[in-house]
Order: C-alpha cells, then sequence, then structure tokens
C-alpha cells in the first residue's frame, strides 16, 4: 500500500448504526415496559390481537437483542476494526447493504410478530424468508469485517477482534442450523427438527445466542472501548486470549441446562450442568481483566459518568455469570426453572451487562462521529446512569423475591400430599413484585430518553466527521 496518501475511515454506516442503537433501545425497551405491565394488568391488551402479550413478548426480545444489541454491535465491529487495523473498511458498499437490509430485518419482524407469524422458536421466531435475508445480511458483514481485518495495515489483530470474529462466525453457524426449515407456505415453515433433537437444537442455539450475541461481541467492546475511555493498556494481555479460547471453548457445551428435567438423556443435561459451571472461570477472568485496567486509575470512576457505565455494565457481567452457574445445577433449577428468577437473571445480564456497556460505548462513540470533543450534556449522563442503575436493582431484585417465592409455593405440601397453594395464589403474591418491575422499567427506559435527547442535541451541534487514517504510530 502506498503509503503517502491520505485515508479515511468510513465512519458514515458506524454513525448509521450507532443512530439506531438508540431508536431502536427506546422502541424495545417500551414494548418491555409494555409487557411488564401487561403483567400486572392484563387488560392493557385492550382486547387487540396485535397487543396480546404473546405477539408483543417476542417483539421486546427481538427488538432489544437483535436491533438495539445488534446495530451497536455492528457500530463497533466497523469502528473497533478501521481502527485497529488503521485501514478503511473492506468493500463500504458492501457494508452500507448491511445496514439497510438489518433495518428491513427489523422492520419485517416488527411487522411479522404482532401479525403472529413465528416459528416458535425462541429468539429464532422469525420465518422463512425473513431468516434468508438475515443469512445474506450476515454473510455480507462477514466479508466487510474479515476483509477489512485482512487488509489491515498493522500486523497483530487486536483482541477485540477476535471476540468480534467469534461472534460473526458462530453466530452465522447458529443461524444456519436452527434455521433449518421446510416451508409450507410463504409464512409457514416446519423445523428440520423433531422431539428432543429439535429442543437440543434450540437450547444449543438459545445458550450460544447468549455466549456470542448476548456476550462475545460485547467483550470485544469492552476490550477497546474500557482502556480508550479509561486511557490505560489492558491489564493483562495474556489473560485477555487465555479468557477468548476458554470462553468460546466452554460456551458451547453448555445448553442442555435449559432443558434439566426433560426428555433429553440424563448424561446431557449433566454435561450441560458441568460446562456451564465451569463456564464460571473464564466468565469471571474477562471481568477481572476488564475491571482491572482501570488500576492505579481508580479516581477517574469518581468523574467520568461514561467509565462509570462501562465498568458497572461488567459488575453486572461479573454478577449473572455467576448465578448462571448456580441455576444450572439440578437441584437448584428445579426450583428456580420456570419462576420470575430466570427472568431477573436475564436481565441482569441484559440491563445490567449488555444495556450498560453498549450505552457507555455511544456514549464514547457518538460525539467521535460527529466531531465533537464530548457529549452536549455531562449531567444528562450522570442522570441517566444513576436512572438505570436504580431501574435495574428495583427490576432484578423484585424479580429475584418472585421467582423464589413461586418456586417455594409450587413445591410446598401439606402432611397429607397435597398442595399448600393454589397456583392462583402465587400469582396473586407475584403482583407486587410486578408493580415495582414496572417502575424499574419505566426508570431505565426514562434513562434512555434522557439519552436519546443528549445524542440529538450532540448531533445536532456538530456534524458528521470525516478522520484521517495514520500513516505511523501502533494501533490500539
Ligand atoms: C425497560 C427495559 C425492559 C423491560 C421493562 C423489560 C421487560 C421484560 C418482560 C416483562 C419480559 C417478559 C418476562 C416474562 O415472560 O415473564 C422480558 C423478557 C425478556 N427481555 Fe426484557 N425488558 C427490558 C429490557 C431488556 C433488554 C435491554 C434486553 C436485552 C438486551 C432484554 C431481554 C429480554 C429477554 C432475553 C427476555 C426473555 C427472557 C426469558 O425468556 O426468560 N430486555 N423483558
Ligand atoms: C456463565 C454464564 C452463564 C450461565 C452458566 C448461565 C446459565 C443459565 C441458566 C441455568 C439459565 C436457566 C435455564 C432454565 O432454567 O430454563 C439461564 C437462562 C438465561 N440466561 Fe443465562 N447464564 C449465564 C450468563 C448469562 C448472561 C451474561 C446473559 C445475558 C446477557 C444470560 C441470558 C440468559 C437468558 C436470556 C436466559 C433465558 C433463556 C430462556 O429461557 O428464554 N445468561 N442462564
Amino acid at each position: 500500500m502506498n503509503n503517502s496518501q491520505t485515508l479515511y475511515y468510513h465512519d458514515k454506516v458506524v454513525r448509521q448504526f450507532s443512530i439506531m442503537t438508540i431508536v431502536w433501545g427506546v422502541v424495545g425497551m417500551l414494548v418491555g415496559l409494555i409487557i411488564a405491565a401487561q403483567l400486572a394488568w392484563p387488560e392493557l391488551n385492550f382486547g387487540i390481537s396485535f397487543l396480546s402479550y404473546g405477539r408483543l413478548r417476542p417483539l421486546h426480545t427481538n427488538a432489544v437483542i437483535f436491533a438495539f444489541g445488534g446495530s451497536a454491535l455492528f457500530a463497533s465491529c466497523y469502528y473497533v476494526s478501521q481502527r485497529t487495523g488503521q485501514t478503511p473498511l473492506f468493500a463500504p458498499k458492501l457494508a452500507a447493504f448491511t445496514f439497510w437490509g438489518w433495518q428491513l430485518v427489523i422492520l419485517s419482524a416488527a411487522i411479522s410478530l404482532p401479525l403472529g407469524y413465528t416459528t416458535g422458536k425462541e429468539y429464532a421466531e422469525l420465518e422463512w424468508p425473513i431468516d434468508l435475508l438475515i443469512t445474506v445480511v450476515w454473510v455480507s458483514f462477514a466479508i466487510v469485517f474479515f476483509g477489512t481485518i485482512i487488509k489491515r495495515r498493522v500486523k497483530h489483530i487486536y483482541v477485540a477482534n477476535w471476540f468480534f470474529g467469534a461472534f460473526i462466525l458462530t453466530v452465522a453457524v447458529l443461524h444456519l442450523v436452527n434455521s433449518a426449515e421446510i416451508p409450507a407456505g410463504w409464512m409457514k415453515s416446519y423445523s428440520a427438527y423433531a422431539g428432543v433433537q429439535d429442543a437440543m437444537v434450540q437450547w444449543w442455539y438459545g445458550h450460544n445466542a447468549v455466549g456470542f450475541f448476548l456476550t462475545a461481541g460485547f467483550l470485544g467492546m469492552m476490550y477497546y472501548f474500557i482502556p480508550k475511555q479509561a486511557e490505560r493498556p489492558v491489564y493483562s494481555y495474556r489473560l485477555s486470549i487465555v479468557h477468548f479460547w476458554a470462553l468460546i471453548f466452554t460456551y458451547m457445551w453448555a445448553g442442555p441446562h435449559h432443558l434439566h428435567y426433560t426428555a433429553l438423556p440424563d448424561w446431557t443435561q449433566s454435561l450441560g450442568m458441568i460446562f456451564s459451571l465451569v463456564l464460571l472461570a473464564p466468565s469471571w477472568g474477562g471481568m477481572i481483566n476488564g475491571i482491572m485496567t482501570l488500576s492505579g486509575a481508580w479516581h477517574k470512576l469518581r468523574d467520568d459518568p461514561v467509565l462509570r457505565f462501562l465498568i458497572v455494565s461488567l459488575s453486572f457481567y461479573g454478577m449473572s455469570t455467576f448465578e448462571g452457574p448456580m441455576m444450572s445445577i439440578k437441584t437448584v433449577n428445579a426450583l428456580s426453572h420456570y419462576t420470575d428468577w430466570t427472568v431477573g437473571h436475564v436481565h441482569s445480564g441484559a440491563l445490567g451487562w449488555v444495556g450498560l456497556i453498549s450505552m457507555g460505548t455511544m456514549y464514547f462513540l457518538i460525539p467521535r462521529l460527529f466531531g465533537q470533543k464530548k457529549m452536549h450534556s455531562q449531567p444528562a449522563i450522570e442522570l441517566h446512569f444513576w436512572m438505570a442503575t436504580i431501574g435495574i436493582v428495583l427490576y432484578i431484585a423484585a424479580m429475584w423475591i418472585a421467582g423464589v417465592m413461586q418456586g417455594l409455593m409450587w413445591r410446598a405440601i401439606n402432611d397429607d400430599g397435597t398442595l399448600t397453594y393454589t397456583f392462583v395464589e402465587g400469582v396473586k403474591a407475584t403482583y407486587p413484585y410486578y408493580v415495582i418491575r414496572v417502575a424499574g422499567g419505566a426508570l431505565y427506559l426514562g434513562g434512555m430518553l434522557v439519552m436519546a435527547w443528549n445524542v440529538a442535541l450532540t448531533a445536532l451541534k456538530g456534524q458528521p466527521a470525516l478522520v484521517q487514517i495514520p500513516n505511523t504510530g501502533t494501533a490500539r
């Protein structure tokens, strides 16, 4: 490559995905708040089928995971692969296609799910024509990302890219295998698998969607944006490599913990449990590596709210990756399964880890993408941080108490062997906790709206930045 040539980063697509992260965050969390309210006050579906809980719930999960989380991941992969390789994106037109293609996938989900079209596979509900579109967009994403890595001008491949690469490759394999289906009409298909095999494939997918979509990609964010924001090198680069291999090897085997006490062979369930317990080690290794990056610079946490988002996200990551292995122990799962404890676990990971790290990353990116030194309002970031944190604590504490209570009520038996409580007594006892969750969710969504306002003003004040790629120096 001619080193005297002036090169610029392709940031338009990063800007687009960053803005849509905020938009889809607001939409997905609003739907989350609506279904949380419906669980407390069921009449809120107004008797309209499109607004029924069963249709809005997959809309919520798809919107927050794939639209909000997905957009944040696309933005980060494109930004980080260019910066760490000191090279513009490979095939920028294909990158633009991934943006519009992904928005089309999201729009199709937003229309087809409320209409009631679903495969019934959790987190893979979309029908086969949309599955095909996802495949095309994802392959294009892989071409742009790996193409950019290949044409990098820095010899080393920084560890964040390893995590991004594993996320992209694995999600491709998961999607192809789990969505194998036989069409039976334009918006109807049957899974290629049946019975217990179908369940096993589904939860191999489901758990790795957690491990690779909701974890590995966001660990890539952690390894780039925490050192950048803290202005410190990663605590241990060696640990980051051990972390990578241990994590991706272990995650693959943990899926059966979703199928304890089912028709799945018992040894498979135990294997899933053991790998889930082992998973605690790489998860905590990664968390410690991220948090210790601040060693010697702890004071920065006091006055940098963006860093606080990033670091507190890791505490929630640690919490949910401690809780997950515990819940995978069969005797604990006998209590937690089917209860709101699972929902509490999900949201300590989703709101605490995925949500906060994405928000911190966006607060890092937005000013830079619009040629500004910092966000329009620092106090608004501070306010957002506290609204989000208090919202999470209300949400997850309410679900933990409700979940353990439900589990204990369902299993309580009288001396004569009859059940102590009817099911509806459990529902009645849960009601106050559902109301507390609504309050927590409203706070979390409120924080997101404060962020949307702050982002809009920052973007309007600035203009799309054109950033020159340095010719010399080492990238990080
Ligand atoms: C304002 C914020 C949010 C609220 C109020 C909310 C509320 C809810 C509710 C009420 C459910 C259904 C629980 C049930 O079926 O019993 C749910 C499920 C779920 N949500 Fe959220 N949510 C929010 C944000 C998020 C975010 C940001 C993510 C991911 C990044 C997320 C991921 C999920 C997942 C994966 C499920 C399915 C859980 C399961 O099957 O156990 N949520 N949410
Ligand atoms: C060491 C890491 C983890 C382990 C071993 C683990 C384990 C578990 C277990 C045992 C369940 C309950 C399964 C059931 O009873 O049906 C569960 C559910 C779940 N976990 Fe985790 N977890 C981990 C980390 C995380 C993280 C970080 C997130 C989110 C970012 C997450 C998201 C979920 C979701 C979405 C479900 C609900 C799936 C469903 O039923 O729809 N997990 N996890």
